[in-house]
């Protein structure tokens, strides 16, 4: 019998992965999946920890759902990820209609255990090991990589990919939760992610994205043979059919020279940098255990554009972290006016039990100063990426065609001709309009407007005759 499956994602690339090869390991065992909480007789939640709004929202959706289990105490609702890992039983005593809590490191069993609930096993909940409790190796054991058979229908679109190269964190930035969930940093064989990109590209995938939460800091040794990211690109790139690679997340000390020179040389690569700052402060850098100084930032952020002058890049910063003074928040102003990131997602910190900072600090930075400086530095980065977006008008991009957009529709766009998505290499988003055709292609347009997220263009058109058609490089 079929059974029906709803699952809701937040949190980063890792969990959309994730909820993607769950959904491929149940249509497997026979699941379907379903748009809505109603159709479905198991709910999962694949969740995120990262800052507590993350966690409120997920625990007042499984509140919602209590009456539902009443009346209908068949329906299975499970809890999967970040917050699994973390929460643990919590989860259980906070929302007990739960049948299911499952960590990250845990996921490849999940059909075994929804079978077992099935069965009438009473609620299971499956977790790794907290990162003092064993050896490096046990606890290493108990994040099992997963890496599963894909199924494309749950892609946002059949020729894009996330590509896991490696698992958990190493880094223990005081703010954050993600080494605690996500476990150790393993990196993945670069046979194993070879295969996987080639599996991909054979089934009609144009573009990969490959992710780590340090993802420039992968490194495999085999030997004496040591591959990092650089190497790992090199032999991605001979693969056949494949247009496109990018990498997140970067960890600014580990953008070696190599990769950068490795992104510059290798065609397929996007000139597309993410390597989050967090704040231009050093007091507060130092205290979030970032490892280098804002000096070192702005040098690595020269590096880059010296090697690769038409290298997008964006950057992450956290408003508001314990003891962030004015001046302290002042010099990440600065460095946001100086870094001309293409956007920056802006943080406000949020404290995490579980974290040095939760035991070492008070977070004593007001909620009202919090979102005044979050208001502040989003209103300058918008205004930069405003202005660096406007030098697009007039300008060929050449473009990935994602799909209809969200956001550009028109009444009358039901038709074959709709406005149309895509990304440049840079990772800048193009509306366009154009014909359902062209979805899954690559295509030139010619910008006429911007706004701060969004170019604005038209199909440069194909000329008949015996010219030739070539795709325009993007200038730089
Ligand atoms: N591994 C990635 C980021 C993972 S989390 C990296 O190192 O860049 C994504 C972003 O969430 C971080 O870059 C940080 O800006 C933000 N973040 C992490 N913990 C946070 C917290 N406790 N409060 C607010 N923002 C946080
Ligand atoms: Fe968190 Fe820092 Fe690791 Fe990124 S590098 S996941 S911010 S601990
Ligand atoms: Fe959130 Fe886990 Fe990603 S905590 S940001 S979903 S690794």
């Amino acid at each position: 019998m079929t059974k029906r499956l709803y699952i809701e994602t937040v949190g980063c690339q890792m969990n959309m992965l994730d909820s993607e090869l769950v959904v491929g390991s149940l249509r497997r065992v026979g699941y379907e999946l379903v748009g809505t909480p109603r159709e479905a007789d198991t709910i999962l939640f694949n969740t995120c920890s990262v800052r507590q709004h993350a966690e409120d929202k997920i625990y007042s959706a499984l509140g919602r759902l209590k009456h539902v289990k009443d009346r209908h105490p068949h329906k299975i609702i499970g809890v999967l990820g970040c917050m699994s890992q973390k929460d643990q039983a919590l989860i259980f005593k906070r929302a007990p209609h739960v049948d299911l809590v499952v960590g990250p490191g845990q996921l490849h069993r999940i059909a075994t255990l929804l079978e077992e609930v099935v069965a009438g096993s009473g609620a299971r909940m499956e977790v790794s090991l907290d990162r003092a409790d064993g050896s490096r190796q046990e606890i290493e054991q108990s994040f099992e990589i997963y890496d599963p058979l894909r199924d494309a229908p749950m892609r946002p679109t059949p020729f894009q990919a996330f590509v896991r190269i490696m698992i958990g964190c190493d880094k223990f930035c005081t703010y954050c939760i993600v080494p605690k969930v996500r476990g150790p940093e393993q990196s993945r064989p670069p046979e194993h992610i070879e295969l996987e990109v080639r599996r991909l590209v054979d089934e009609g995938c144009r573009e990969v994205t490959l992710l780590g939460q340090t993802v420039n800091s992968y490194h495999w040794c085999a030997g004496s043979r040591t591959t990092r990211l650089a190497d790992l690109l090199c032999r991605i790139h001979d693969t056949a059919g494949l247009d496109r690679i990018k990498f997140v997340t970067n960890f600014p000390k580990d953008m070696t020279q190599p990769l950068l020179e490795a992104v510059r040389d290798l065609h397929k690569c996007a000139h597309y940098l993410h390597v989050p700052a967090q704040s231009g402060s050093n007091q507060v850098l130092r205290r979030m255990k970032r490892g280098y100084t804002v000096e070192e930032y702005r040098e690595m952020l020269a590096r880059i554009r010296a090697t690769i002058p038409d290298c997008a890049v964006t950057s992450d910063f956290i408003v508001g972290f314990c003891g962030e003074t004015e001046d302290d928040f002042q010099q990440t102003v600065e460095l946001v006016r100086d870094g001309r990131f293409k956007n920056s997602f802006i943080f406000k910190y949020s404290a995490r039990p579980g974290t040095k900072a939760f035991d070492r600090y008070t977070d004593d930075v007001h909620e009202e100063v919090k979102r005044r400086r979050n208001r502040e530095l989003l209103a300058l980065q918008s205004s930069i990426s405003e202005e660096d977006n406007r030098a697009w008008i007039g300008r060929v991009a050449t473009v990935l065609v994602e799909g209809p957009s969200k956001t550009g529709r028109r009444d009358n766009d039901d038709g074959p001709i709709t406005q149309l998505t895509g990304r440049t290499s840079c990772d800048r988003i193009v509306v366009f309009p154009g014909n359902r055709r062209l979805v899954g292609q690559w295509v030139d347009v010619r910008v006429y407007d911007t706004s701060a997220v969004t170019l604005f263009g038209t199909v440069v058109t194909h000329q008949a005759g015996p010219e030739v058609y070539t795709l325009n490089v993007v200038p730089a």
